[in-house]
């Protein structure tokens, strides 16, 4: 389905995966006309992770005021949007069944077409709504590395994607916010770790590197490295944990693995760029060391497009609304939808 004037198309996207809840409204796939994201963080940080219960409950308490404070700030009425969208997986089932429900509701009540999109596929976009998205060539590589994932993705064209590896066992976040919890660091244990990092000696403890064989190519495992500094913590007073060597070291560990895999795809497909995305991308030591060891373009979106929201659902949805027909309203979310 082609539209007569795509660059001004006006979606309203929903993202309610996991525990922020968020709204935005985004024109001609680039530019961010409002991005509002509710986050559930405090409330989460007492459990030491997301509650699924806890999550949409929440989800459902304020999604219409996030709402409405999206189309508030983007300065248009329900009558001015092209499209409605929403995250319909991967994440947590009562969570993305809240942000589906009310899209459909609302693209029902409004009579637009519906878009049900992947949560992969939102941050994978999220680098469109850059000032570098007018640069953008293909072939890219895309290191997606989130909470709940750890996936290169060669990415020939718009909606191209060939997974190329991921993680074996914990994704990347994960074992973030596992070391950051043994460290004693608040949740989520990203950020606290990259903070903590920045005053420790990253070569303070050499943690073990995953010894991948030929066969696992350009996948990932980071559960040996957690288990190697829960137990070398065993060795300290648990009151006197030396946190900024721990963290630094830790953190060092995991972007040595992610910058080799990435280096060695990017090399073996010829790629234009590599696209960092995802919570994890905002690691300022994983953003340096990938731009030092490639020469090709190494981009990465604003912190606060990386981690969850929904400006990046609304970019992706962008494509779709210029490549086919909607999405039926009877489309169900799908926690473990996977991307290519
Ligand atoms: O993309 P995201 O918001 O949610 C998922 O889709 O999973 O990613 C959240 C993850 C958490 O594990 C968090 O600890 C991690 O991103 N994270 C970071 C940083 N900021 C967020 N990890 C390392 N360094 C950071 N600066
Ligand atoms: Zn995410």
């Amino acid at each position: 389905m082609m539209n007569a004037a795509p660059q001004l198309t006006r979606i309203l996207a929903l993202e309610t995966s996991c525990d922020e809840t968020a709204a935005a409204v985004v024109e001609g796939g680039s530019r961010v006309l409002s991005n509002v994201v509710a986050s559930q963080v405090d409330l989460h940080a007492r459990y030491g992770g997301v509650f699924p219960e806890v999550a949409s409950r929440k989800h459902i308490e304020v999604i219409y005021a996030v709402i409405e404070q999206a189309m508030q700030e983007a300065h248009i009425g329900f009558d001015d949007l092209d499209c409605i969208a929403a995250t319909r997986g991967p994440g947590l089932v009562g969570s993305l069944l809240v942000g589906m429900n009310v899209a459909k509701g609302l693209a029902l009540a409004r009579n637009k077409p519906f878009f049900g999109i992947n949560h992969l596929e939102g941050h994978i976009y999220s680098l469109w709504l850059t000032e570098a998205a007018p640069e953008i060539t293909f072939p890219l590589l895309t290191l997606l590395v989130s909470g709940g994932h750890t996936e290169l993705y060669l990415m020939r064209d718009h909606g191209r994607y060939q997974h190329l590896g991921g993680t074996l066992d914990d994704a990347a976040g994960e074992a973030f916010d596992k070391v950051g919890r043994v460290l004693g660091l608040p949740y989520p244990g990203g950020p606290a770790i990259d903070r903590a990092a920045e005053g420790g000696n990253a070569t303070a403890v050499h943690f073990p590197r995953a010894v991948m064989t030929e066969a696992h190519g350009y996948d990932f495992s980071f559960s040996g490295l957690k288990t190697a500094v829960i137990r070398h913590i065993k060795h300290y007073d648990p009151n006197r944990l030396p946190v900024a060597d721990l963290a630094a070291s830790f953190q060092a560990a995991v972007v040595e693995s992610l910058v080799s895999k990435t280096v060695q795809a990017a090399n073996d497909y010829q790629v234009t760029a590599v696209h960092l995305v995802g919570g994890v991308s905002a690691n300022r030591a994983l953003r340096r060391a990938m731009s030092t060891a490639l020469t090709i373009p190494v981009r990465y979106p604003p912190p606060s497009l990386c981690t969850d929201n929904a400006a990046m659902i609304a970019a992706a949805a962008h494509w779709h609304f210029i490549r086919r027909h909607p999405d039926s309203l009877d489309l169900d979310v799908v926690p473990s939808l996977a991307l290519a």
